[in-house]
């Protein structure tokens, strides 16, 4: 039987989101209903309400969660009614030619649910990144779901689903950061703060935390970068290099998504050093570079998809990491709301003083 839950939509470009009820059909083959505990509200949430990542209204927000599997579908094996969970939006789908070459993290062809869920009347939602999960009920594939330890409260679990994995895999995974590195972070948000924790956790021996925000400095600090620069008053290449026996680090990971930040991210890095592009920029954006001072200075530049993880490997590892307090998640949730505070939520992030504001349902 179909069911019927309370769920958070954006019914058209840049109306204010609203509450509806939303018609979940049982799962299909593949497929699983997740009872949502838990769902962030991420700044791709906005974008899609804003019409800024496609056209395909109405959108049923929400991608963040952790919650737990009601009913699996035909087939499923890999979890079971009862189990706690964290939503992915990169199920891999083990038969592309990077599943193939042993590199699930990058899959080529990852998959949701085939079943769509509606509104009363019959319109087919379309869920965000695959998930839509501001709401008491969603329906994703089952691969989407990955076991955790359930001793974490939601809330902080759910995280892991977005941003913060996208900000901790861009250290550890993309980054490749290791032990006695020296590291930079452009923009502190929720998702450079969690490159700063990431950072960490491998052991960097320097973190530079940049931002043109005093509070967000504030922030990285207490996460665990060492160095702070404010590029509102210094230049943060400059800078960069002062901390650095005036070389530059070996990893600097850009948490914005903007050409000049990407620039001050190539320039202040080490000779054969890493660049990592973890910010998401817009259509719009171009970069110019010297091709010689590209191919000069050697190293890598890279992107960093969800933070190049794999679910499986990573959020049950992060889960039990935090339990034994060797980071800390807990710290990027700002605030607790309600599913019906969503639109206040958006308006709370353009102030920012918002890691993350956290649906608890
Ligand atoms: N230089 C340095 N920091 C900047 C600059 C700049 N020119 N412009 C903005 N920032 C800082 C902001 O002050 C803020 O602290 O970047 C940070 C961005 O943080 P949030 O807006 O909270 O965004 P976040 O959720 O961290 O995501 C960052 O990653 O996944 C992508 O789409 C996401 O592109 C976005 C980026
Ligand atoms: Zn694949
Ligand atoms: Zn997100």
């Amino acid at each position: 039987m179909p069911q019927h839950v309370r769920g958070v939509i954006a019914p058209g470009r840049n109306e204010p989101v609203r509450i509806e009820t939303i018609v979940v059909p049982d799962p299909g083959p593949g497929e699983a209903v997740v009872r949502v505990q838990a769902c962030g509200v991420c700044h791709t949430d906005l974008h899609y309400k804003q019409g800024g990542i496609n056209d395909d209204f109405p959108f049923l927000l929400g991608h963040e969660a952790a919650g737990v599997v009601e009913s699996v579908g035909e087939g499923v094996t890999d979890v079971a009614p009862g189990d706690y969970v964290i939503l992915n939006w990169r199920a891999v789908c083990g038969q592309c030619r990077a599943c193939r070459r042993g590199r699930p993290w990058y899959c080529f062809d990852t998959h949701n649910a085939r079943q769509r869920m509606t509104l009363l009347d019959g319109t087919e939602l379309s869920p965000a990144l695959g998930i839509g999960a501001f709401a008491e009920k969603t329906l994703v594939a089952a691969g989407q779901c990955t076991k955790v330890d359930p001793a974490v409260a939601p809330e902080i679990a759910g995280l892991l689903g977005c941003g913060v994995m996208a900000g901790i895999g861009a250290a550890i995974n993309t980054g490749n950061v290791s032990r006695g590195d020296t590291v930079a972070v452009i923009g502190c948000g929720g998702v450079g703060d969690a490159a700063v924790v990431g950072a960490r956790l491998a052991g960097a021996a320097k973190i530079i935390a940049v931002d043109i925000d005093e509070r967000k400095l504030a922030k990285a600090k207490e996460m665990g970068a060492t160095h702070t620069v404010d590029s509102r008053t210094a230049d943060p290449v400059e800078a960069i290099r002062e901390l650095t026996g005036g070389f530059g680090a070996d990893v600097v990971i850009e948490a914005v998504g903007r050409p000049e930040t990407y620039r001050q991210a190539f320039y202040a890095r080490d000779l054969a050093g890493t660049v990592v592009l973890v910010g998401v920029p817009t259509p719009e954006m171009k970069l110019e570079l010297p091709l010689l001072d590209v191919f000069g200075r050697g190293g890598s530049l890279k992107s960093s998809w969800y933070g190049d993880c794999l679910p499986s490997r990573d959020f049950p590892m992060l889960i039990d990491l935090h339990r034994q307090g060797r980071i800390d998640l807990g710290a990027f949730v700002t605030e607790t709301i309600a599913l019906d505070d969503v639109e206040k939520a958006f308006a709370r992030m353009h102030e920012g003083d918002v890691l993350r504001s956290v649906v608890v349902l």
